[in-house]
């Protein structure tokens, strides 16, 4: 069966122009989490809704050991007991792993329940990563769980994570047989980390198909911000290893960004999700703290000139160093 875009049903939720990512929430291996956050993650929470950022990433992976699962339980908590403006708006979206032992179809499905049940509720299922890569033969019972989902109703909408322009359209074929648009595709995607939206043209692909583009790791996991530079302390673990790794070959960039954000009397996060704003996506950083979510919010309600986008775009183009990629992203 030949459909088009056309002919397929439009997807019923509208992203905001942006979100919050709530990774950190409960991994305390990267991002050092612990329990006693919680209460200002709770402000995060109520901060955003109240703001107009009612989109919430999460999940099922999210929480490391025992927290597994947190992030999840901790966006259940503040939904529920969250009252004021935008409440109606409010859409947590999770995604679920395709992890090697999750095989069939209905495993795909209880995993969606399962997340329903730690949140209160789930307005978006995703499938977190494509298995192209490594067990294509895993991929299409996921992906036809995940489509139950939103045709029993559980699910307001279904999206994708880390996806290619090529695996985008073999998916898009197979949920328009069934009737089911996709709501949103989410990939790295920031001053850092520009593939696969520019190498592969994927933002056009998501246009032609009514698909909304999610831009994760926006900030570049905080090296956006400006905070972490040559002479300043690094985060502890991985991060400050990828950091000190990628520090001396994006010091052009982080200048260009700075003396952007500083003419604009904006900060450098604010300037750096503009940018992901003014490129069509709806960015989801990450915030550990009320500091961060206000600083972050403040970039919305103007827009970047084109001439300062073309400056941003050069410099990160000659950039000697990129963020790394996702492994599971497809072409
Ligand atoms: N689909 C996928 O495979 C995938 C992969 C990665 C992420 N994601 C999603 O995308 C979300 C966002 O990405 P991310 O969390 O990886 O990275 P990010 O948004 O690029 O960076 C977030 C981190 O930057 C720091 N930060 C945030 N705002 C700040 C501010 N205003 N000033 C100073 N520091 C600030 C915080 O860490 P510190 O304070 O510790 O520096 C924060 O945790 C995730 O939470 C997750 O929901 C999805």
């Amino acid at each position: 069966m030949t459909v088009t875009a056309d002919t397929l049903p439009k997807p019923t939720i509208t992203l905001p122009e942006m979100g919050c990512g709530t990774w950190a929430w409960g991994n305390r291996l990267l991002w050092d989490y612990d329990e006693s956050m919680d209460g200002g993650l709770q402000q995060v929470f109520n901060y955003c809704v109240a703001n107009g950022v009612t989109l919430f990433d999460t999940g099922d992976s999210y929480g490391t050991g025992k927290l597994k699962g947190q992030s999840e339980k901790l966006l259940g908590k503040f939904s529920q007991a969250y009252q004021g403006p935008n409440q109606a708006a409010i859409c947590l979206a999770t995604k679920l792993a395709a992890y090697p032992w999750r095989l069939t179809r209905n495993m795909m499905t209880q995993a969606g329940l399962a997340s329903q049940s730690r949140m209160g509720r789930l307005d978006i299922a995703q499938m977190h990563w494509p298995t192209a890569n490594y067990f294509p033969w895993q991929e299409g019972a996921l992906l036809d769980g995940l489509a139950d989902l939103y045709d029993q109703g559980l699910v307001k909408g279904v999206g994708l994570s880390n996806y290619g322009p090529k695996r985008l359209r073999w998916v898009h074929q197979r949920f328009a047989e069934r009737g089911i648009p996709i709501t949103s595709l989410q990939v790295q995607y920031s001053l850092l980390s520009t593939f696969p939206v520019t190498e592969l043209g994927l933002k056009e692909v998501c246009d032609e198909l009514g698909i909304q583009m999610i831009a994760y790791s926006p900030l570049g996991l905080g090296l956006l911000t400006g905070k972490y530079g040559a002479d300043t302390p690094k985060p502890k673990g991985l991060r400050g290893l990828l950091f000190r790794q990628l520090i001396p070959g994006i010091q052009p960039l982080l200048d260009c960004l700075r003396e952007v954000a500083a003419e604009r009397d904006k900060t450098m996060a604010q300037t750096a999700l503009n940018w992901c704003i003014c490129k069509g996506t709806t960015p989801i950083p990450g915030a550990k703290n009320l500091d961060q979510a206000k600083q972050n919010i403040g970039a919305l309600g103007w827009r970047l000139s084109p001439g300062e986008m073309e400056e941003l775009d050069r410099t990160a183009a000659n950039s000697d160093k990129q963020m790394v990629q996702n492994i599971f992203q497809t072409r």
